[in-house]
């Protein structure tokens, strides 16, 4: 077989399109592999989403480029955000690239290296698909590697809500949905070959079903449908807008055990006047009043979210309102960034008016400040049994396995070699904490 060498940046989504692509390049004859020295094909799966993640890609690029010389007939390929984002500019930029492929040419990554190696020619594909919903196609070929425990499916691909700092609306299109009977196969599918739990996927998924389907399936229906396949044992979904959030999600919460109760609530910012700058589309209030309505149906939910510090015109008082939104809340962990201006968005319009100085102090606080929040969530799990999904061995040398909470949180735990593994469900007693993870000492099976 031919060898396929692949690199993912960026969120789940990127994740999941790299493993499609693997898949498709799978039955068309690549198999991956670890060392791109050797590789007929490397491609990189791009993202855009900060200027830090475009300059990694950048230096990347740089280290590829003596493989290349020394392998002619390697092929290159740059796929994702960054391409969608950069398109012919890449290909004048590094003449070395083969293929420039946007997000929505993932279907067809195995035509696009057919043409590159037949035709002797570059090419650069880009252009938003014209299908009015989202399909990937599901076949019974065998798969190109076997799935873990967790795995993720797409819902919903794009994304309408334009906040003003935020690329992926420019690079990921319109939302569109896939249509359930095709999420319930892909499901079906993956608990076959041992998923146990399932991740639902989409920048938005609250706004999943709303638009060109018949008859339309709002997303709490599809959390109800996909409870139901048998085999599946935890459900989690990814990225949740606070603004589309409905009440009939939040009390799925409180009917279905096995959606677990933990939430990725992105909140950005702890202040009106920034939330509008961002056109978020929700007070801090309105945000506040959901995380209480999910408290009521699930009581002991846990959440996680992303903050940007420094956007434009954010001012010491504003950015106090931030930390005093992250104590109220009391989130589990929280992904904090510097703004960081991105091409053709509306709040490039605004002046990046907080010095470079003050974001990185900002940061550095809420860095300090997840910290003691995440510590003092810790706690409440030493002293508890709690049920853990193992994912395998652990590199910890005091520990024998590993395994997520419901939670979310990492946990390992000595004991259970007889009896575990990867894909079963353990009861773990929690003696400590560390960071983001739980240790502890195997009790029972599930
Ligand atoms: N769809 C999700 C997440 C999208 S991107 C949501 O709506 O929340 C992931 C995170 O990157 C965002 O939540 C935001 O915190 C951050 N981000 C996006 N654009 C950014 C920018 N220009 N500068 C800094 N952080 C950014
Ligand atoms: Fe970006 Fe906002 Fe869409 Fe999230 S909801 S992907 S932050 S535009
Ligand atoms: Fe990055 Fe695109 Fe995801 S910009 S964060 S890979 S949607």
């Amino acid at each position: 077989m031919k060898q396929v060498y692949m690199e993912t940046f960026g969120c789940q989504m990127n994740v999941a399109d790299t493993d499609r692509m693997e898949q498709l390049l799978f039955q068309s004859g690549y198999l991956r592999t670890s060392a791109k020295e050797n590789a007929d094909l490397v491609l990189v799966n791009t993202c855009s989403i900060r200027d830090k993640a475009e300059h990694k890609i950048y230096s990347l690029l740089g280290t590829i480029r003596p493989l290349k010389k020394a392998n002619p007939d390697m092929t290159l390929a740059l796929a994702g955000c960054l391409a969608q984002q950069e398109g012919e500019t890449l290909i004048k930029k590094f003449p070395y690239l083969d293929m420039v492929l946007g997000p929505d040419a993932v279907e067809r990554v195995v035509e696009a290296v057919d043409y590159v190696k037949t035709q002797k020619k570059s090419l650069v594909w880009t252009e938003f698909d014209q299908e009015k919903k989202y399909s990937i196609p599901i076949s019974d070929e065998p798969a190109a590697k076997t799935s873990g425990p967790s795995a993720y499916v797409n819902i919903i691909k794009g994304c309408d809500k334009f906040c003003s700092f935020c690329i992926v609306p420019f690079t990921r299109g319109r939302e569109k949905s896939r249509e359930p009977y095709e999420i319930y196969e892909e499901v079906r599918q993956l608990v076959d070959r041992g998923a146990k739990e399932i991740i639902l996927l989409g920048q938005n998924v609250n706004s999943y079903g709303k638009r060109d389907m018949q008859p339309p399936t709002p997303f709490h229906e599809l959390l109800y449908g996909v409870a139901e396949i048998s085999g599946v044992e935890r459900i989690r979904f990814t990225t949740s807008h606070p603004k589309d959030f409905t009440k009939e999600a939040a009390r799925a919460f409180k009917d279905l055990d096995i959606l677990v109760n933990q939430l990725h609530l992105p909140v950005q910012s702890g202040n009106n006047k920034v939330l509008e700058r961002m056109r978020r589309g929700y007070t801090v209030n309105e945000y506040k009043a959901l995380i209480d309505l999910l408290r009521s149906e699930a009581p002991d939910i846990a959440f996680s979210t992303d903050i940007i510090v420094g956007f434009p015109g954010e001012t010491d008082q504003e950015f106090e309102d931030t930390l005093e939104l992250m104590e109220w809340v009391g989130f589990d962990s929280s992904y904090m960034f510097s703004y960081s201006p991105r091409p053709g968005t509306p709040a490039t319009e605004m002046e990046d008016s907080v010095p470079l100085e003050v974001k990185k102090e900002r940061l550095q606080r809420t860095i300090d400040l997840q910290k003691s929040l995440s510590d003092r969530n810790a706690k409440k799990y030493i002293g508890q049994v709690v049920e853990v999904l193992v994912e395998g061995e652990t590199v910890h040398k005091d520990y024998d396995f590993k395994g997520r909470s419901p939670h979310y949180w990492m946990v390992n735990f000595s004991g259970g070699q007889k009896t575990l593994k990867s894909g079963g469900l353990a009861k773990i007693y929690i003696e400590s904490a560390s960071g983001h993870a739980l240790r502890g000492t195997y009790r029972s099976p599930n």
